[in-house]
């Protein structure tokens, strides 16, 4: 199992979650990250960092959003390793909590 980055981090991005991860497994795209499966230890630690809500452990992803599970393990092939904690985006807080963001996911 892993942790999943589901809709709510999309135009978020606020980034509290990678400084916690002890295995460095979090991936960076223009507006959007995601947890390598293959790293992750499952150490619950971010979960309760994001201030968007947006982290999940594998088994427990909203319903309607289990198509992240496989976009985690597809992105963080392609999108390099963040490690430190960056400014959100900017109108993060205005997004959060929108839903519909999926289309918005640039990659
Ligand atoms: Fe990193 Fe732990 Fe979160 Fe997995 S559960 S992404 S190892 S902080
Ligand atoms: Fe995204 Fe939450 Fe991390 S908004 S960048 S998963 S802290």
């Amino acid at each position: 199992m892993a942790f999943v980055v589901t809709e709510n981090c999309i135009k978020c991005k606020f980034t509290d979650c990678v400084d916690v991860c002890p295995v460095d497994c979090f991936h960076q795209g223009p507006n959007f990250l995601v947890i390598d499966p293959d790293e992750c230890i499952d150490c619950t630690l971010c979960e309760p960092e994001c201030p968007a809500n947006a982290i999940f452990a594998e088994d427990e992803v909203p319903e309607g959003q289990e198509n992240f599970i496989e976009l985690n393990a597809e992105l963080s092939k392609l999108w390099p390793v963040i490690t430190e904690v960056t400014k959100p985006l900017p109108d993060a807080d205005d997004w959060n909590g929108k839903t519909g963001k999926l289309s918005l996911l640039e990659k």
